[in-house]
């Protein structure tokens, strides 16, 4: 090895020993007499010494390094005169005997430090220096500790790591697929798994009974900052369970993940019904952080002559604890953020308890003092307090309201990174009605199993059918979801009936699925994490970019190696793709 130690381990204990050292220069101090150098690499930071002592030619060498250069240092371990008590060598220098430039570097384009000038941007397009910053890296070493324990707590469970292909057909989780040409067989294509849904499933029928594997998948869909086209799920699968075992086994995955990588003890995670999270929240992950649940008015504001009120299907506020000092032009600016399209409230009604007892809405001519009260009631708000009221249909205003209430957590400080409020969203509805197709789609797959109570109502209220689904929701994202699976080939083919497909197009697309299922197919279920939403809830951090070692940017590219980009003409040629000129 170059090295005996590395720049993140020596400490008094050494005192007085020779060592060689690898790694790049961070910073360098040229006090006249004494020249002060800090030499970094992963595990930490050591400070070099050149002074009188040392050799002139070494001194003047010392002069010739530049930030990032790749030096190897033998030197010995000597105590410093001023001690920097922040990081764990800060007690010791080296007084320097020896250097080798092992590689000259140009001048980085952003600082390599922990809070670094350079623009996103920037640091996107020579991300490898970017990674060399410790915020960063201490990101994926966090994730590779997850995974670490991701496999222990498995692998004792006796789940089994088993790799499924990457190059497959469409499996439908929703997105679209990213396709790969195939060269062998002309005008054909590949899809890049959403997820190894149908594979894992059929690894159940194969009698592999507990599977799990860290796996990327891959999604053509608007990005954001908790989504990558490209991402990674802890992916399990288990036969002769039920919903309960599941949501137990990982439960316990959840907790000895925050047990043994953060220290934390979760204790029992809360279950919440799938109908219960969409009235209380509005939303299928609430953030339980804190609390402001949604209070429904319709009784007590319908029948007043005011017609905003009294037309809308469902009347639906939140109470900003301490808000009552908000100013109108506070209000009103709150009100002009919800007028945005992408939430698209037409208005917002309020009523402040104020400290001297008094309530004052902005609908008084309808309400009067009386009136107000049975709102506060209905709020349990107190004095200082401010009601936030929305109108509208039941579903739209849920959801504008969930906004609201993500809004108002952020603005009185209720969404701490360092706190964790992990719970079960339970018993999802099986379809999903979409308006643009008309038709029911699958809310989770379609290869979930319907409640078996509630199967009878397949043909006569499909929406109204419950799943054996689940979502594991910190904070308010979504980190999981699974279900109990259709094992029968005549569900499975109802099913498909139900999402508009034909006996031809499911047979075609699924064949092989409901073939395997009249082979003796298990009853099974499972469940997949999403790893970088897990690892990014677990660093702090709003995006999940930072867990991902070479994430794409918001338009799907990666600008180090500028990808997608065009091929040659005659690799067209040779996959058989057409161009249109
Ligand atoms: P689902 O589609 O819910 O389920 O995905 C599981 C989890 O994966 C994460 N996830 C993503 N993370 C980053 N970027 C994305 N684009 C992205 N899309 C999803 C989420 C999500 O909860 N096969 C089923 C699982 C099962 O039924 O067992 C599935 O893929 O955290």
């Amino acid at each position: 090895m170059l090295r005996t130690h590395t720049c993140g381990e020596l400490n008094i204990s050494h005192l007085g020993q020779t060592v060689t050292l690898c790694g790049w220069v961070q910073k360098s101090r040229d006090l006249g007499g004494t020249t002060f150098i800090d030499v970094r690499d992963r595990y930490g930071l050591t400070q070099l010494i050149f002074n009188t002592d040392t050799d002139a030619q070494l001194r003047e060498k010392s002069r010739g390094l530049g930030r990032e250069f790749v030096i190897k240092v033998t030197g010995n371990v000597i105590e410093r005169t001023s001690k920097n008590t922040k990081i764990p060598t800060g007690e010791i220098e080296i007084a320097v005997t020896d250097i080798d430039i092992l590689n000259a570097a140009k001048l980085p384009p952003f600082l390599i430090e922990d809070e670094t000038d350079g623009g996103e941007e920037l640091r996107a397009k020579y991300r490898y220096l970017d990674l060399r910053r410790n915020p960063i890296r201490n990101n994926l070493v966090l994730r590779h500790k997850m995974a670490q324990e991701v496999r222990k707590y498995l692998d004792a469970l006796n789940f089994i790591e088993v790799e499924t292909p990457v190059l497959i057909k469409s499996t439908p989780e929703g997105a679209r697929d990213f396709v790969v040409p195939s060269r062998m067989n002309a005008g054909e294509f590949y899809a890049l798994p959403q997820s190894p849904q149908t594979f894992k499933q059929l690894l159940m029928v194969s009698g592999f009974d507990r599977y799990f594997q860290i796996v990327k998948c891959f999604r053509d869909e608007d990005l954001r900052a908790d989504r990558q086209p490209e991402f990674t799920q802890i992916d399990c699968e288990l036969s002769f369970v039920e919903q309960e075992d599941i949501l137990n086994i990982f439960e316990g995955l959840t907790r000895h993940l925050f047990k043994t990588v953060k220290g934390i003890d979760l204790g029992e995670l809360p279950r919440m019904l799938y109908s219960d999270a969409m009235r209380l929240y509005g939303s299928d992950k609430p953030d339980l952080r804190f609390g402001m649940e949604f209070v429904e008015l319709n009784d007590i504001v319908k029948g007043k002559g005011f017609g905003i009120f009294d037309n809308a299907e469902l009347v639906v506020g939140i109470n900003a604890k301490g808000c009552a000092s908000y100013t109108r032009k506070q209000v009103d600016e709150l009100t002009e953020w919800l007028k945005r399209p992408q939430i698209g409230v037409t208005g917002m009604i309020y009523c402040r308890y104020n400290e001297d007892g008094t309530l004052k809405s902005s609908v008084d001519k309808f309400y009067n003092e009386d009136e107000l009260t049975n709102w506060a009631a209905a709020f349990g708000a107190e004095k200082g307090d401010l009601m936030l009221i929305l109108a509208g249909g039941a579903d739209k205003v849920r959801k504008q309201l969930n906004e609201l209430r993500l809004e108002m957590g952020n603005r009185l400080g209720l969404r701490d990174k360092d706190t964790f409020a992990p719970l079960w969203v339970i018993d999802f509805p099986l379809l999903e009605w979409d308006e643009e197709s008309g038709r029911y789609h699958a809310m989770h797959h379609p290869f979930t199993s319907p409640k078996p109570e509630d199967i009878a109502l397949l043909d006569t209220n499909p929406g109204a059918v419950r799943a054996n689904a689940y979502d594991l929701v910190i904070n308010g994202t979504e980190i999981g979801g699974g279900s109990i699976r259709i094992h029968d080939r005549t569900l499975q083919a109802l099913m498909f009936k139900h999402l508009g497909f034909s006996p031809e197009e499911a047979q075609k697309q699924f064949g092989f699925l409901m073939d395997a299922f009249e082979y003796g197919a298990p009853p099974h279920g499972g469940i997949a994490f999403g790893f970088d939403r897990l690892a990014s809830i677990f660093a702090g951090l709003d995006s999940i970019r930072d867990v991902i070692a070479f994430p794409k940017n918001n338009s799907g590219r990666d600008v180090m190696i500028d990808s997608p980009s065009t091929i040659a003409e005659a690799q067209m040629t040779e996959l058989k793709i057409k161009t249109t000129v």
